[in-house]
């Protein structure tokens, strides 16, 4: 892989389009955190700001961070009531702080796999005891669908993969597989593709 997927990638990739991503929360963040009581909240490569304000909504303390300045700048724009704390940070030079959160949330930021077990290390520290790490992304066998994802398979990951980098003992995974989702592809037909989630509780 030969590509940086570093700032400048990600600032270009908004200034390209208008509003890259869906106004509305992530599905499976809002089914997953349902029942959760709110609290702190951190939502890494938090994009255009969806998922914050949405938990912010709900009452959430939320810190939402990204890499890039474009998206966050469009998450402030959106968050009308200036709820959320956005933060530019690169989540693989950033360590957010210790036992800081009650539910840590990455949705669909796929990194290389030499930098995947550092990130995900990061992400549970951030989570304090009794509290939740949720990561969602998309499954490796979306590739084998036409929905047009990039064709990298390095990107991808599984709940497997983020479950192996959890301290063992620690950690009660709630929720670890692949969901389904209809969605419509380039040609306009129905199709139906697979989000890998992880959802664990931190014991202690
Ligand atoms: C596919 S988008 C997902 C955005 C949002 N979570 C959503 O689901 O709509 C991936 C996001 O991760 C951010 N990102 C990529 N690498 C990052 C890094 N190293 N640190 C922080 N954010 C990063 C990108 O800027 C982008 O906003």
């Amino acid at each position: 892989m030969n590509q940086d997927f570093d700032a400048a990638f990600w600032d270009r990739m908004y200034q390209q389009r208008k509003a890259a991503w869906d106004s509305e929360p992530n599905l499976f963040l809002a089914q997953d955190i349902a029942g959760l009581e709110p609290g702190t909240a951190l939502d890494v490569g938090c994009g255009e700001g969806s998922d914050a304000i949405w938990l912010a909504k709900r009452d959430w303390r939320v810190t939402a961070t990204d890499i890039s300045n474009v998206a966050l700048d469009r998450g402030r724009a959106a968050d009308g009531d200036r709820q959320v704390s956005w933060l530019q940070a690169d989540i693989l030079a950033w360590q957010p702080p210790a036992d800081a959160y009650d539910l840590v949330s990455l949705q669909f930021l796929h990194i290389p796999p030499a930098e995947r077990a550092a990130l995900f290390g990061r992400l549970a520290r951030a989570v304090r005891p009794g509290g939740t790490l949720l990561v969602v992304a998309h499954h490796p066998s979306d590739l084998e669908t036409t929905i047009g994802r990039p064709p990298i398979p390095d990107l991808y990951f599984t709940a497997d993969d983020v479950a192996a980098s959890l301290a063992p003992g620690r950690w009660e995974i709630l929720l670890g597989g692949t969901r389904p989702r209809s969605v419509t592809d380039r040609e306009g037909r129905t199709i139906s593709i697979h989000d890998m989630v992880l959802k664990a509780r931190r014991i202690e």
